[in-house]
């Protein structure tokens, strides 16, 4: 492998984008070239945010404000950010984290209608200059991608959310990747698993120059 500083990695989509299978697909890529990793995920990723998660996701009689939710969000993200992200790529681990901060760019930007230079402001706030080093968007058309949700079962608050919503939340991580395409990978998680897995590595691996691929 090319000397590689740690890597800060996000994995993105609507719901039902299969982002879990492939982030395991991307730690067994990581495993087997010996790169030392910590898989986590937002909201949430230390015990004090995973609170924070569960206030968030849970459903109760009095729902969130937008801006309540924009900002618990980022009280997580302060958290996380601090105590188990930075602190694991300051000693060189690699970091996989389900969502960052595209998603709030996504869901309460696009989705909410959250003026995009409030999340700017607070993502500076929180992150300074830090954002990730690559961010994967599994990117599936909503009705596929709700449809897969639904047959999981158990949805969270916002996954409750109608079409219209996840439409904008779609339309909004699809104008981050083309603004941004040094940084992001688009996929096309139409595909099947093991397809959408081949193309993931691959990509991965010219980006990076690793030798091995798993299996
Ligand atoms: P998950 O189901 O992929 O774990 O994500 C949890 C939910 O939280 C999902 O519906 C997306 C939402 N979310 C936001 O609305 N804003 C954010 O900043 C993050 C990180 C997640």
């Amino acid at each position: 492998m090319r000397n590689q500083k740690a890597q800060f990695i996000t994995l993105e989509g609507v719901e039902g984008a299969g982002k879990s299978t492939q982030k395991d697909a991307l730690c067994e890529l990581l495993d087997v070239n010996g790169i030392r990793y910590i898989e986590t995920r937002e909201p949430g990723g230390t015990p004090y945010a995973e609170n924070i998660r569960a206030l968030l996701l849970g459903s109760s009689d009095e729902a969130p404000q937008a801006k309540t939710e924009l900002l618990l969000m980022f009280a997580a993200r302060a958290q996380h950010l601090e105590t188990k992200i930075l602190p694991a790529l300051k000693r060189d681990i690699w970091v996989v984290c389900d969502r960052f901060t595209d998603a709030t760019y996504a869901y309460q930007g696009g989705g909410r209608g959250i003026p995009r230079g409030w999340i700017q402001t607070l993502e500076k706030l929180v992150q300074g200059e830090r954002v990730p080093d690559l961010t994967l968007f599994f990117d599936v058309p909503v009705e596929i991608g709700l449809d897969r949700a639904d047959r999981r079962g158990n949805l969270d608050r916002i996954e409750s959310e109608d079409i219209e919503f996840f439409e904008r939340v779609r339309r909004t991580y699809q104008e981050i990747a083309t603004r941004d395409p040094g940084r992001v990978i688009t996929l096309d998680a139409t595909v099947n698993i093991e397809r959408l897995t081949q193309e993931m590595i691959s990509r991965l691996m010219g980006r990076w120059g690793l030798k091995c691929r798993p299996g």
